[in-house]
């Protein structure tokens, strides 16, 4: 069975495409059936957004279409950035304008309390849709640490691992993250209901 992914991200491709080809399930971009959607994330849920992407490259291709969405949620901004994490600060800012950003606006907080959020959605043509999430708890640092991973990962510290995403190599990262988290979930909906 084939499905879209609704990504421009190689490395979120390569991925997916990795843990589902165990289910029988082959991954394609956008680009590679030939059609380009550009989906505005207007959805307050980081569920209602994959679902908004979901929806509309299936829409567009009449093929099953996978999307993810995820963010930053800092409890003492209120849950931001959140669903505004690859644009906080504005379009001027790249992944560290907007970690110093961040850094600013936590100083003098007294919780430093935070979870990255992950949620992917699958529409089907015939209407059926299948959703998952993942979570990942933490605290932002007080400085930048590590060079790995990308956006906030140099300050998202893990006290499990007592390092910063930034200082996990990937397959360390995947196995704790908010994507790993959804995408496990959502590999085992997925198998139940090819299963069906
Ligand atoms: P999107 O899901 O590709 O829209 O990403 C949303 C934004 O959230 C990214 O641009 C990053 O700023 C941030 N983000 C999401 N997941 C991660 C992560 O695993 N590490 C660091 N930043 C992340």
């Amino acid at each position: 069975m084939k499905f879209i992914l609704a990504t421009h991200n190689p490395g979120k491709l390569r991925e997916m495409a990795a843990i589902l080809s165990q289910y029988g399930v082959e991954v394609v971009s956008p680009a590679d059936v030939g059609i380009t959607v550009d989906v505005e994330e207007t959805g307050t849920t980081f569920a209602e957004n994959a679902m908004l992407k979901a929806k509309a490259i299936c829409a567009a291709a009449d093929l099953p279409a996978i999307a993810d969405d995820s963010g930053l949620c800092v409890d003492a901004l209120n849950g931001g950035p959140g669903v505004y994490s690859a644009r906080y600060g504005g379009e001027g800012l790249d992944d560290k304008g907007r970690y110093t950003l961040l850094l600013q606006n936590m100083r003098g907080q007294t919780t430093r309390a935070a979870h990255f959020a992950c949620a992917i959605a699958c529409a089907f043509p015939n209407g059926d849709e299948l959703t998952a999430e993942g979570r990942c708890d933490g605290t932002i640092a007080f400085a930048p640490m590590g060079e790995g991973g990308f956006g906030y990962d140099p300050v998202f510290f893990v006290p499990e691992k007592a390092k910063t995403f930034g200082q996990l190599t990937a397959e360390e990262k995947s196995a704790i993250s908010h994507r790993g988290k959804a995408l496990k979930a959502f590999s085992e909906k997925l198998a139940t209901y090819l299963g069906k």
